[in-house]
């Protein structure tokens, strides 16, 4: 008998509106989308398209209060939308990793990066505070940052973007979620900061069979990492495919609109090649 592994993420129907005095006001139009293990998912669209709304509402981060939520969530077959927040506490950072756009939130200023990595992997692991200290120094190491057991002794403003990013990635590394919802991940870094980010996503899907929701603005950084894209618009989904056959048959005007500002995935690792990438 074969066992048929399920989907890291199954959204269906997700709904999102916005309470107000009179009429609710539809924020997202009914999505659905599914991940498979060790895949990566891109949502590309416009700032205010919807993007971060979905992922608030995959982690069940959307106050019920403003917002009406509808539809189900489900997280290696587990419904999460029914979960106490207890649970859904448990599950974010050990189940699903977060990465976001300013890494700096991530990181309370007060205290050492190793301080807060330790600290994760212990809320999250059995571990003894000396080996969650082995583990942070070897998975930053695998990150390829450089003098780990001094980068562990420093604050969070001593470092860049990039290697904060990178810093999220190894903790990431170390509890290995089955899904990790990236956010903008490199949208506020530079271009070589950018590539390595990309480059150690990749790694962790490799090396984890992490499944990842990359999310972003902008179809070149998707077209780097995802195998499969979604492109919102205006609280929708407007088109689903494939990366190659999104860049080379786009069926949606606005998809094309994209496209026309964007270099082919192909053509633009070779370009990277030729940088001396
Ligand atoms: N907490 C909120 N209250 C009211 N409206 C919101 C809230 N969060 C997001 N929105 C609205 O929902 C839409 C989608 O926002 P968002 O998901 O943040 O877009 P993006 O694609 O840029 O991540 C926007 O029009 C935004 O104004
Ligand atoms: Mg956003």
């Amino acid at each position: 008998m074969t066992v048929e592994l399920p989907n890291v993420l199954e959204v269906r129907d997700l709904h999102i509106r916005l309470r107000t005095d009179n009429e609710p006001m539809t924020l997202l139009e009914p999505v659905n989308l599914t991940l498979a293990p060790g895949r990566v998912l891109g949502i590309v669209g416009e700032s205010g398209s919807g993007k971060s709304l979905t992922c608030s509402a995959i982690l069940q981060m959307l106050n019920p209060r403003r917002m009406d939520v509808s539809g189900t969530v489900r997280l290696q077959g587990r419904e999460l939308n029914a979960m106490s927040a207890g649970e859904m506490q448990r599950i974010r950072g050990r189940e699903i990793g977060c990465i976001m756009q300013n890494p700096m939130n991530a990181f309370t200023p007060v205290y050492t990066i190793g301080a807060q990595f330790v600290e994760t992997l212990r809320t999250h692991t059995g571990l003894s505070r000396r080996q969650a200290k082995e583990q942070a120094i070897a998975a930053l190491t695998r990150m390829n940052l450089p003098e780990p057991a001094s980068l562990m002794r420093k604050y969070p403003f001593q470092l860049s973007g990039g290697m904060l990013q990178r810093v999220m990635i190894a903790i990431s590394m170390c509890l290995r979620p089955a899904l990790l919802i990236a956010d903008e991940p490199t949208t506020a870094l530079d271009v070589v900061n950018q590539l390595q980010v990309l480059r150690e996503l990749d790694r962790l899907r490799t090396e984890c069979g992490t499944s990842i929701l990359l999310i972003s603005h902008d179809l070149g950084v998707i077209s780097q990492l995802a195998d499969e894209v979604a492109v919102m618009q205006k609280g929708r989904i407007v088109e689903q495919a494939d990366v190659y056959q999104l860049f080379d048959q786009p069926v949606h005007e606005y998809t094309r609109l994209l496209l026309q500002t964007r270099p082919h995935p192909l053509r633009q690792k070779e370009d990277h090649c030729a940088a001396g990438e």
